[in-house]
């Protein structure tokens, strides 16, 4: 690959960040396809292309975002009913261990001081964390799922797709932001897009044009220098 393919390739991985505030611009379904088309490429044990995606635009969109938004906050204000929401799969610990809670802390507090949002403002967190159901505004939702039947080598495979999805995005101008906030609400999710009761929810993403005028843009997250997670032997 000569150089200046190995900039652009870099500059897409790197130029991605996580983007919580979308204009109303839509997507051309064409471009949507040639994205998805692109990030099918990705590998899977046995090319077995474990991956189901589906494509929120439009009335389908406002009706997943208005009943979720309304399940969330009958949640807020009734904490007890949280069993009646369950994730198909334990995205993150229940016991949180050290670095893992530290960095998960640098992150929470960074994004909420930039929104102004300081400790204990519960109805400010609540708010922000509702815009995970508006799709951050972005006009157009992937909610990605599996088989159940499939083991959990499949959730590699998906998720190379899924980096790939926004990787082809960001090189095309559009934006992202990865969401596991979705997946408590899967039952309620499949009975509105009618996903079959033998595929599971992995993940979704919001994707559309940046609002480049809203702050929570600016976020950009750190990472550990090479030294600190790599070891090399020779
Ligand atoms: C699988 C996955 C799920 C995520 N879920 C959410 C989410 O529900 N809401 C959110 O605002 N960000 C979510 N994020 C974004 C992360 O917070 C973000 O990737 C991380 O802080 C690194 O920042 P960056 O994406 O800007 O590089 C998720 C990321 C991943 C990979």
């Amino acid at each position: 690959m000569h150089q200046e393919q190995q900039n652009l390739v870099d500059q897409a991985i790197t130029s991605r960040h996580s983007v919580r505030a979308f204009s109303s611009t839509p997507v051309e379904t064409q471009l949507i396809k040639d994205i998805l088309t692109v990030a099918s490429r990705a590998p899977s044990g046995n090319n077995i292309q474990p991956w189901k995606v589906y494509v929120v635009t439009g009335k389908k969109r406002q009706e997943l975002t208005r009943q979720v938004c309304q399940a969330q906050i009958e949640l807020f204000n009734h904490p007890e009913q949280a069993h009646r929401y369950q994730e198909p799969f334990k995205y993150y610990p229940e016991q949180w261990t050290s670095p893992f809670i530290e960095r998960r802390r640098e992150n929470g507090w960074g994004l909420y001081g930039l929104l102004d949002i300081q400790k204990g403002e519960q109805e400010k967190m609540q708010a922000q964390h509702l815009r995970n159901y508006q799709l951050f505004d972005a006009p157009v939702g992937l909610f990605f799922t599996l088989h159940t039947s499939l083991a959990t080598g499949s959730k590699m495979d998906i998720s190379m797709m899924i980096q790939n999805v926004m990787i082809a995005a960001k090189a095309r101008g559009l934006d992202t932001c990865p969401q596991a906030a979705w997946n408590p609400f899967s039952s309620l999710i499949s009975d509105i897009l009618n996903i079959p009761h033998d595929e599971e929810l992995v993940c979704s993403i919001a994707l559309g044009y940046a609002d480049l005028t809203q702050r929570v843009n600016s976020f950009h997250t750190s990472r550990l220098p090479v030294e600190d997670f790599a070891i090399f032997y020779e």
